[in-house]
């Protein structure tokens, strides 16, 4: 007997929530009615541990964080700011640090440079039109070793070639940066696939990371083949 009131009571507190749903639904709601955060009866508690009511909960609102006011004036356009984050507003310098203010400000410092299709700085094109002249080594005294070996890889599917060069990587990196951890030093002799570039193995060490985006598909399937459409960039 017990059993069956308990339920009934289960079963109106569901029919309730779900009239009300219905009733929400149908009403055109203002705005700030919307939005309202959703309040957790007991009846409703009761019937969500049952299980009885599975509807979609409303995401409850969380205060969002107070942004971060940058304490000088921006000057850049909104694009070149958002693209190279200032240390007042990337989310990463303490900005109650007094000495934020002598760092210099990449939106500044990076005005001029050439820019990929997402906004991002191109340094590939910065080194080679001799904006930046990054070091060798700590104190300058060395000079990179540079290889001249293309690798085309053509395991793409639909996707237009993939091309590897040995001189872009090598104006920045060492061969032990890549040989032999992360690739065996022989063409077609490592399993790359994109799922395990997009889960940061393989190319997806750095790029996406400290190298340019992935979502910059062209950058990387650089070669048009007859089964790979017409160029969309
Ligand atoms: C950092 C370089 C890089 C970028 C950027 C990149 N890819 Fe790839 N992608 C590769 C490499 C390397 C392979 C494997 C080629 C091989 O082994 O012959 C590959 C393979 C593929 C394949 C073949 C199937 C598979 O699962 O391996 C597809 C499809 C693909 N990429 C789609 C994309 C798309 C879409 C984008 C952009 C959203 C993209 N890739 C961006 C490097 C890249
Ligand atoms: C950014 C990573 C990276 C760097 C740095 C790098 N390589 Fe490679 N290397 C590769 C990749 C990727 C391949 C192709 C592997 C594949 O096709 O599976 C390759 C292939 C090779 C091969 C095989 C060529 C063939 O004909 O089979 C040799 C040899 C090689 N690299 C030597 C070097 C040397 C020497 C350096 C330094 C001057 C160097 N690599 C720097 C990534 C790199
Ligand atoms: C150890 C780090 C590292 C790895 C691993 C790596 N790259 Fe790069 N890659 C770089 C850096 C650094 C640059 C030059 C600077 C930049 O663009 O960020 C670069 C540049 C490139 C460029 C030149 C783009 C242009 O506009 O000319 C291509 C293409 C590229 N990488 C493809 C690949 C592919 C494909 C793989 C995997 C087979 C790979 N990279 C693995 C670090 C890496």
């Amino acid at each position: 007997m017990r059993g069956i009131v308990f339920r009934l009571f289960f079963l109106l507190a569901a029919l309730s929530v779900v009239l009300a749903g219905c009733k929400a639904g149908l009403n055109t709601q203002s705005a700030e009615e919307a939005e309202s955060p959703l309040v957790l009866t007991p009846e409703l508690q009761a019937a969500l541990d049952e299980g009885i009511v599975q509807a979609e909960m409303p995401t409850l609102s969380v205060a969002a964080a107070p942004a971060v006011e940058p304490s000088a004036p921006l000057t850049q356009s909104p694009a070149v700011e958002q693209a190279s984050e200032s240390p007042r507003n990337d989310g990463i310098h303490d900005v109650l640090n007094e000495s934020l203010a002598i760092l210099q400000d990449p939106t500044q410092a990076m005005a001029g440079f050439p820019r990929d299709r997402r906004g991002e700085v191109d340094w590939v094109l910065a080194l080679d039109e001799g904006l930046i002249e990054p070091r060798a080594d700590l104190l300058g005294q060395s000079e990179m070793q540079i290889l001249d070996m293309d690798i085309l890889m053509k395991r793409t599917q639909l996707m237009p070639w993939v091309l590897f060069s040995h001189s872009k990587h090598t104006a920045w990196l060492d061969c032990t940066n890549c040989h032999s951890a992360l690739f065996e030093p022989k063409t077609g002799g490592n399993n790359i696939t994109m799922n395990a570039v997009l889960a940061g193995e393989f190319c997806g060490v750095c790029h996406g990371k400290v190298s340019f985006s992935l979502f910059v598909c062209e950058r990387c399937h650089s070669v048009s083949h007859p089964g790979s459409g017409a160029q969309w960039w």
